[in-house]
């Protein structure tokens, strides 16, 4: 049974900060953010936006009336929950008009809770093919102002319609993991901003990719000459190219050469977007096929998932004939195209007044949010949401 990814979409705020415009702010060598890093852009979240309405944005590209009787089970992978007991999964089903026969939940492990998302997602369409699953990814990267990891904050959401015979890709082959308790990056309950051992978890990051890298190929005999391509968790775009380094000259020259090609073509989204945390691997692998020109059906991509914690797992999705579609593609790099500059003096306000800091009711002015979905704010503790 070819089960896989048959739609994928992403969204993010229509607000950004352009990096040296932070790198002149923080009195760095814009070349460190810009090379160093790898980002250009970061996407600014106003309160308008949370998990769940950048999730049923990202939808409302994807989802039509076949898949609201097809999708039975709603999996929303998350580190940025807006409650504690009451899944986003619940609220977008809702929002989206979709099957209330459906099972609807929320998964966390860091940033690799689509992950987790989306291979419970593959057994289960294995065993009920006339079935479908909604998969998302969605996040709101939060360091702290002045802050080392400031520069890889951002945010957004990537959904992931999986089925059999799929559009775009199809699983091919095992999957291979590896978890350990480590103290990378952690989000207390009461904080807002992440707590981070930035060098610590570079290293731990690669660790993880090696160990299941390694594994992968002695369980599956393949080796780099496999894969056309390799996608990552990009929690900034030079982690993937530190990830890739660690093994390319396992690679001949001509084979090294295509991989930063297409590594180069997969992180495009990545460097204008920033951390989404769980949706950072998928908007990777979403930028590889939408912007590449050398793809062709039947190519074998990597995949590589890391989530602090720390989990990884690295597997391989292989591309069906209709893995690009040209129109949502399109559409994609308009919306990134026409978002609106933003200072530093207008980020530090908008990040400094995040709301689940604060705690009663609240009224927000949503008028500048163009987004089909946005929060309009909460009264009793609930949050009220808003459709244009
Ligand atoms: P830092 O200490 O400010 O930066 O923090 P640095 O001094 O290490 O410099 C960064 C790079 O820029 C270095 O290159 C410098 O050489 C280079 P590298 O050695 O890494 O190849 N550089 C320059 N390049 C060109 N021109 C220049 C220049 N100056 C310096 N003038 C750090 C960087 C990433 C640690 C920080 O931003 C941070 O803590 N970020 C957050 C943590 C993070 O993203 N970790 C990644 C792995 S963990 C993960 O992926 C999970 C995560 O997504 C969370 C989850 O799972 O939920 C984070």
């Amino acid at each position: 049974m070819n089960v896989g990814i048959d739609k994928m979409s992403f969204y993010s705020s229509d607000m950004y900060l352009d990096m040296v415009d932070l790198a002149n702010a923080r009195n760095e060598d814009p070349n460190k953010y810009l090379i160093g890093i790898g980002q250009k852009k970061q996407a600014v979240i106003p309160n308008t936006q949370d998990v769940v309405t950048m999730a049923a944005n990202a939808c409302t590209k994807i989802i039509d009336d076949d898949n609201r009787k097809k999708i039975d089970l709603i999996i929303f992978g998350t580190e940025t929950g807006v409650d504690n007991s009451k899944s986003a999964a619940i609220y977008l089903q809702n929002m989206l008009g979709l099957n209330r026969r459906a099972r609807a939940f929320e998964v966390k492990q860091a940033c690799y809770g689509a992950t987790a998302g989306l291979q419970m997602a593959k057994e289960y369409v294995q065993n009920h093919p006339e079935r479908q699953a909604l998969v998302i990814g969605a996040d709101i990267a939060r360091y702290g102002i002045k802050t080392p990891g400031e520069v890889t904050q951002g945010g957004g959401a990537v959904a992931m319609v999986i089925s059999a015979n799929p559009a775009i890709a199809e699983f091919d082959g095992p999957s291979t993991f590896y978890s350990d308790d480590v103290m990378d990056f952690w989000r207390p309950l009461y904080r807002t901003e992440a707590v981070v051992d930035g060098h610590y978890s570079n290293d731990v990051y690669v660790d993880f990719f090696k160990k299941t890298w390694d594994e992968y190929k002695e369980i599956t005999g393949q080796t780099i000459a496999d894969f056309k391509a390799m996608t990552f968790h990009l929690p900034y775009p030079k982690m993937g190219i530190k990830a890739l380094r660690s093994i390319i000259d396992e690679a001949d020259e001509e084979q090294q050469a295509n991989l930063k090609k297409e590594f180069e073509q997969g992180r495009i989204y990545n460097e204008n977007v920033g951390n989404l945390y769980t949706g950072s691997l998928y908007l990777n692998f979403l930028s590889l096929i939408n912007n590449s020109d050398d793809l062709q059906s039947g190519d074998r991509i990597a995949l590589f998932s890391y989530g602090s914690g720390a989990q990884g797992e690295f597997f391989s999705m292989k591309l069906k004939d209709n893995f690009r579609n040209d129109e949502l593609a399109k559409s994609l790099d308009a919306a990134l195209k026409s978002r609106k500059q933003v200072s530093v003096e207008e980020y530090e306000e908008i990040f400094t007044n995040w709301i689940p800091i604060a705690d009663g009711d609240i009224k927000l002015d949503t008028s500048n949010d163009k987004a089909e979905f946005f929060l309009e704010g909460v009264k009793d503790h609930q949050r009220i949401y808003g459709r244009k």
